[in-house]
């Protein structure tokens, strides 16, 4: 498929749709970013997932290779805790050298790292849930803002307000291009978000059913079986929301969480990543872990390529602008 649907975000990153596949933790490895980008959108491999400095430079090589040399990106995530943050400059110096230009930073305090990826001529989209820090952002010199709302999958801080709302807010703020995230699953989203006039989408619940991503078949049947109430929100007692599947695990934070815990501690293991790596993806055991996912997910109704959901998506929102043209020229007909 050609491109049908140029914006400010096709034109600054040099793809087909304006569709964005968000960094995805123990999920977005150089075969699904590659997918991404093979389907004309552009996608971000997350350091954080891989064991070794040399495991994630193996994938930015293969990466490189599955894409025939094609820009993809990366996605640097800062954590609140300092300590957490300690490999970021050599992610970003391991990216640059292998010459990957675009990134997709998020979470606390980008000013830094905005200003040493700028050094080296990078392109950054940085990930935002309010409002406020997207504006921090553009001034610390973001190239684009990704602005996710609280139907985001994974981390959508402390922001209670629907993506819908975020996305009218944002209209007329910004100088830069902005695509909008959370809960987006559908070309008529896609529509909607450009009818705001905003420049694009960014996706990963809906995309978590694609063939290209590495997870057990299990899971991946299960997925089809969520809807819009398969998700909840934790985690708001700690200062760090997290939107996840709806199991077992999710049940028992839930439960620590309304008895009154305020601490990490309280929560043990339940709440380490490295589980939903381990006995979900691994091993197809979705009832444990703590699970990213947002109600998107509701949209996905069969395990297929990439490239057929974003055909599909990309089709619906064409069809949706021509079905409003037709709808402003008929008014205008009747008017006559
Ligand atoms: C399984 C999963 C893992 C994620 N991991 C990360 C991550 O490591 N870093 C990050 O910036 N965002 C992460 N996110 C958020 C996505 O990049 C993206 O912003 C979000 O999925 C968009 O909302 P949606 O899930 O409603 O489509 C994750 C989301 C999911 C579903």
């Amino acid at each position: 498929m050609g491109a049908a649907l140029r914006t400010r975000i096709t034109q600054l990153l040099g793809i087909d749709h304006p569709i964005l596949g968000g960094g995805l933790m123990w999920l977005s490895d150089a075969r699904y970013v590659a997918a991404l980008v093979n389907a004309g959108c552009m996608g971000f491999i997350t350091p954080r997932s891989y064991a070794s400095e040399a495991d994630f430079r193996d994938a930015l090589a293969l990466c490189t290779e599955l894409t025939h040399g094609k820009p993809f990106g990366v996605n640097l995530t800062l954590s609140h805790r300092p300590e957490a943050n300690s490999m970021v400059p050599r992610w970003m110096d391991a990216s640059l050298g292998h010459g990957v230009k675009v990134f997709e930073t998020a979470g606390h305090a980008p000013a830094e790292l905005i200003k040493a990826l700028h050094k080296a001529n990078a392109v950054v989209v940085h990930k935002a849930s309010s409002i406020r820090h997207a504006l921090s952002a553009e001034r610390a010199g973001a190239d684009a803002i990704a602005l996710v709302g609280m139907e985001e999958g994974g981390h959508p801080g402390m922001n209670e307000l629907p993506t819908m709302l975020m996305g009218a807010l944002a209209h007329g703020q910004f100088s830069v291009p902005v695509v909008l995230g959370g809960g987006i699953g559908r070309g008529n989203q896609l529509a909607a978000v450009l009818a705001q006039g905003l420049d694009g989408v960014l996706i990963g619940s809906r995309f978590l059913v694609c063939e290209e991503i590495q997870t057990h078949p299990r899971y991946k049947e299960h997925l089809l079986t969520c809807d819009e109430h398969s998700t909840v929100r934790l985690l708001q007692s700690l200062g760090t929301t997290w939107r996840v599947l709806l199991n077992d695990t999710a049940s028992q934070v839930q439960a620590i969480e309304r008895a009154g815990a305020t601490e990490y501690a309280a929560f043990g293991d339940l709440i380490s990543g490295t589980v939903a790596r381990d006995r979900c993806y691994a091993e197809g055991d979705w009832r444990n872990g703590l699970v990213s996912l947002g109600p998107s997910i509701a949209f996905a109704n069969r395990i297929e390529p990439l490239q057929d959901i974003v055909n599909g998506m990309v089709d619906e929102a064409v069809q949706a602008i021509a079905a409003l043209r037709s709808m402003h020229s008929q008014n205008g007909m009747e008017q006559e």
